[in-house]
């Protein structure tokens, strides 16, 4: 199963991609964490520490610093994983796709975008494993990973207006696409009109992860919410949402 996180800057699509990484490896799942902002930091939500994270390669700046070139063959899915992917908790890997680090005359996030696209699409995500890619903000992204029928994408929404609408454009983009399973997230939502809204929305299926101060507090610390606490209540609403897509319970 391959599933991309899309949704408003700032609506919870890291820390969403954490803890169901999370969730779904503690189910026995082979997960492959994909970081596709070019400003990556899934990795804190994943639990990963915080050295980790900064020194890690990213894939594209890694074949920059190579010498690699458009023109030379799109190197193998499985060995960029290899090269690229860093250990997380429970047997995670985590794989960033690229990484702003200086001025360049070149558009790196266009390099990164593409570098999305063919790494999401090319890894096969058949048998136990699940690949969770956290896109960058807005809808340019998720055209660019060009998720298809066989994949689902997560739409996560915080309660505001403005990010609502942009879930609305999300799942048309991603119906557009050919998307079969589209699954909103109403995230921090703090009244039953949360979930009502989002579902008229993006016309479809819609969990709800409610505003969790451990969520925060993990924030303030630089830690992961699920090893803060795995149970508090957006953690465990999350642990739903993984039986939801792994078991459709
Ligand atoms: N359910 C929640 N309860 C409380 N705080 C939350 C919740 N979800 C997310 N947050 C907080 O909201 C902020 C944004 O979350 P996060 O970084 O996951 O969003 P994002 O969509 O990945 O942002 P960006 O677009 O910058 O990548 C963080 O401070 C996070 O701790
Ligand atoms: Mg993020």
């Amino acid at each position: 199963m391959k599933v991309a996180v899309t949704g408003k800057g700032g609506s919870g699509k890291s820390m969403i991609s954490g803890a169901l990484s999370r969730h779904l490896a503690a189910r026995g799942r082979a997960v492959v964490a994909v970081d596709g902002d070019p400003n990556p930091n899934l990795g804190i939500s994943l639990g990963v520490a915080r050295e980790t994270v900064e020194t890690m390669e990213p894939i594209l700046n890694g074949l920059i610093a190579i010498g690699h070139t458009h023109d030379d063959p799109t190197p193998e899915p499985e060995d960029l994983l290899a090269r690229y992917g860093v250990g997380a908790p429970d047997g995670i890997v985590l794989v960033a796709t690229g990484k702003i680090e200086r001025p360049t005359d070149s558009c790196l996030c266009c390099g990164s975008h593409l570098t999305t696209r063919q790494f999401f699409g090319d890894l096969p995500g058949d048998g136990d494993r699940v690949v969770i890619a956290d896109l960058e903000a807005g809808l340019s992204d998720l055209v660019w990973a060009d998720p298809g029928p066989d994949d689902v994408v997560l739409v996560v929404a915080e309660p505001s207006a403005k990010s609502v609408e942009i879930a609305r454009r999300a799942a048309v983009i991603a119906r557009d696409l050919g998307v079969q399973r589209i699954l909103g997230v109403a995230n921090r939502s703090v009244g039953d009109d949360d979930a009502a809204r989002l579902t008229e929305a993006i016309g479809g299926e819609v969990l709800v992860v409610p505003e969790d101060p451990a969520v925060e507090q993990a924030d303030h610390q630089g830690t992961s919410p699920f090893d803060l606490d795995p149970t508090s209540p957006a953690m465990s609403a999350v642990g739903a949402l993984a039986a939801r897509l792994v078991d459709g319970g």
